[in-house]
């Protein structure tokens, strides 16, 4: 299996627990995204308290599968850390793709939901989850065994692809 032609957002779950070591498993995937000279300057809270969930759930309103998921991940990024702060997105950005990715290997579902840089989402976020100011809550990613069928749909289109010159 190829996990990138497999992926698809999963936003219904099934009441079944996702274990710690999957959740590992997904942030060693996270872990190992490539990051502007290296800087790694990513890190995650993981949620797994069902009334925390509910609160992040409300915080948007595209944020609702965090109410069902299994579990959630908070994905920051460290300003402290970062030696290319202006690239720092970017890097969070690849981390969250291999979380997904990840995922979709070991059989979950998985959901990016945007935080950063919607000001009002960070600010409830980041009061709620007790973030301090030098963090960016960058995603939260929603993970649970889906409760949908498979229906990804191939996205290439040659139209948008150049060659040599645009
Ligand atoms: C930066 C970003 C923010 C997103 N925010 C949300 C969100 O808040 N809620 C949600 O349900 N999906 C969110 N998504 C998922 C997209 O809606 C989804 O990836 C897109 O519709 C394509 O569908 P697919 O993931 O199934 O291929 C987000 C994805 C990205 C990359």
């Amino acid at each position: 299996m190829n996990p990138i032609f497999e992926r698809q957002s999963v936003r219904k779950f099934l009441d079944k627990e996702v274990s710690e070591t999957q959740i590992e498993n997904l942030l060693k995937a996270g872990m190992q995204a490539p990051s502007a000279c290296n800087q790694q300057a990513w890190e995650f809270i993981v949620i797994n308290d069902k009334k925390d969930m509910i609160e992040i759930s409300e915080m948007h309103r595209f944020a609702k599968p965090a109410g069902e998921a299994s579990k959630l991940i908070v994905v920051l990024g460290n300003l402290k850390e970062a030696r290319l702060e202006y690239m720092i997105e970017q890097d969070l950005g690849a981390c969250c793709e291999n979380i997904l990715l990840q995922a979709t290997y070991e059989g979950l579902g998985a959901v990016w939901l945007g935080f950063h840089p919607i000001e009002d989402r960070c600010l409830k976020i980041r009061k709620y989850l007790n973030i301090p100011d030098y963090c960016i809550p960058f995603a939260v990613i929603c993970v649970g065994y889906p409760a949908i069928d498979s229906d990804v749909k191939l996205r290439y289109d040659d139209v948008k692809v150049h060659y040599g010159r645009y």
